[in-house]
């Protein structure tokens, strides 16, 4: 039913009320909003008159009509948040924009901004009709290529653009692969301690989910071949483990894809940081070892570029592509083109690579400056172990288990640390704090951060 014109006005005051129309925001012309609720232009105006009168908007004569920019509202307190699952109190929120130390985030002040914007308008400005329509499912072409030459030239793979299929992040990413290739029942084996987002989500789309345990050379292959062989998925971050930052070992690599093979068992790859490798060259990914095509790899730009971008991707086996294919067109809407379309020229235009280098070095440099930080702050406190690449660092605890308690407290001086034991799913639990360095700018900088929770960090751990 068409609204009359006391509807039109409930609308705009309840809006106006509840902060949603804020003060100085512009509202339609009378003529558009007539056109658009399919109402006579004198039902709207009898609606504007009336907010106008009560003093809810004003008109500005050619600039149109606002809400009243001197309006005060008292807006009602929002509803509680109901408490939730506890445990997640002591585990920061990565979607949380505000404190330091965040994990995962590259360095935002090292992003190359104006490179970006430039590609930005190129794109916008090379908008086609054609490019109005709904997104390829599996992803806009020219994206697909690029990623496929580059994921062939820096990680060592050997894939055709017909594999990759673009996807908006981890969730996105092993959600499709599940729905694709897995059935409820199957049994699927994440690393302990493990992503702690993809074990949530793996808990909850998974009836039979199994933890392996890590020590310094990745996964035990060893454990999981004597307890899981029968498993159907193996989650893995051979790279740098999420979160210890080990490297899977390379006979470890080739027990894995030995137990694919045989089996016909799928190893998911999840490649999230493997750009971020300092002390040896870059390190080919686990699946440029992948004879038997059994690794299904996947990547995403949140940790190269940004987290906002809300882009990754899988490499599909090429058994498996018409399965994705049918998959997709059912449960996915394909990414935005615009954005694919500006990553595609930051690729294809090598500025991709050349981003990659100076990250690794700034990302080397400012670890080391992390490291120093911890020990001149807490020298008896913390020990860290120095791995080979990543983007955070784990700062051990010397003793004690009370890292939950410990990451509350540095939460409250708004450092966004992550408690290294709510990781664990298995006993024995190794206990510490997770610590994203990528956005300090100096030893002093790291220092001062640190030194915000030092007296509570330090009566607690007395
Ligand atoms: C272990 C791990 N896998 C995958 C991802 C990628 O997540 P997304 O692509 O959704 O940003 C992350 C990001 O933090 C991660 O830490």
């Amino acid at each position: 039913m068409r609204p009359g014109y006391k509807a039109i006005y409930e609308r705009y005051r309840q809006n106006i009320q509840a902060g949603i129309l804020k003060p100085g925001d512009k509202v339609p012309a009378i003529r558009v909003l007539a056109l658009e609720l399919g109402v006579a232009r004198k039902t709207v105006e009898a609606a504007y008159a009336i907010l106008t009168g009560e003093g809810y908007l004003v008109s500005q004569g050619a600039q149109g009509t606002r809400v009243n920019p001197d309006l005060l509202i008292k807006h009602r307190p929002a509803d509680p948040i109901e408490p939730g699952d506890a445990t997640l109190g002591a585990l920061v929120d990565i979607r949380d924009k505000s404190g330091e130390l965040r994990l995962g985030i590259p360095s935002l002040d090292a992003f190359p901004y104006k490179k970006w914007l430039l590609l930005a308008g190129k794109s916008v400005r090379s908008m086609r009709p054609g490019d109005m329509v709904n997104p390829p499912v599996m992803g806009y072409a020219p994206l697909r290529e690029a990623i496929a030459s580059y994921v062939n030239i820096s990680r060592g793979l050997n894939c055709t653009a017909e594999q990759i299929f673009i996807t908006s992040g981890y969730r996105n990413t092993l959600t499709l692969i599940l729905e694709t290739l897995a059935a409820r029942t199957d049994k699927v084996v994440f690393e302990d301690p493990g992503y702690y987002f993809g074990k949530t989500l793996l808990r909850r789309s998974v009836d039979q989910l199994h933890y392996v345990p890590v020590d310094e050379r990745g996964m035990d292959v060893d454990y999981f071949l004597r307890y899981h062989r029968d498993a159907r998925f193996v989650i893995v971050t051979p790279s740098h483990h999420s979160p210890l930052a080990v490297t899977l070992s390379l006979p470890r690599k080739h027990q894995l894809l030995e137990w694919a093979r045989e089996t016909d068992g799928w190893i998911i790859e999840d490649d999230y940081d493997g750009e971020f490798h300092y002390t040896r060259k870059v390190l080919p990914a686990l699946k440029s070892l992948d004879a038997h095509d059994r690794v299904i790899y996947t990547g995403t730009f949140s940790k190269t570029i940004m987290p906002a971008l809300r882009i990754s991707y899988i490499v599909m086996p090429k058994s498996t592509l018409s399965a994705f294919k049918e998959t997709g067109e059912i449960t996915e809407n394909g990414q935005p083109v615009m954005t694919q379309k500006i990553l595609t020229a930051f690729l294809a235009e090598g500025h991709f690579y050349r981003h990659l280098k100076k990250m690794r070095a700034l990302y080397q440099a400012r670890r080391q400056m992390m490291l120093d930080a911890l020990s001149q702050v807490y020298p008896h406190d913390f020990h860290s172990e120095m791995h080979d690449g990543g983007m955070h660092i784990v700062a051990f605890l010397i003793k004690g288990t009370q890292d939950r308690e410990l990451a509350e407290i540095w939460q409250r001086h708004h450092l966004r640390v992550s408690p290294l034991s709510d990781w664990y799913s298995l006993s024995p639990k190794r206990y510490g704090l997770i610590i994203g360095y990528t956005n300090i700018r100096s030893t002093e900088d790291a220092v001062a951060l640190l030194q915000r929770p030092q007296q509570e960090t330090q009566a607690l751990l007395a």
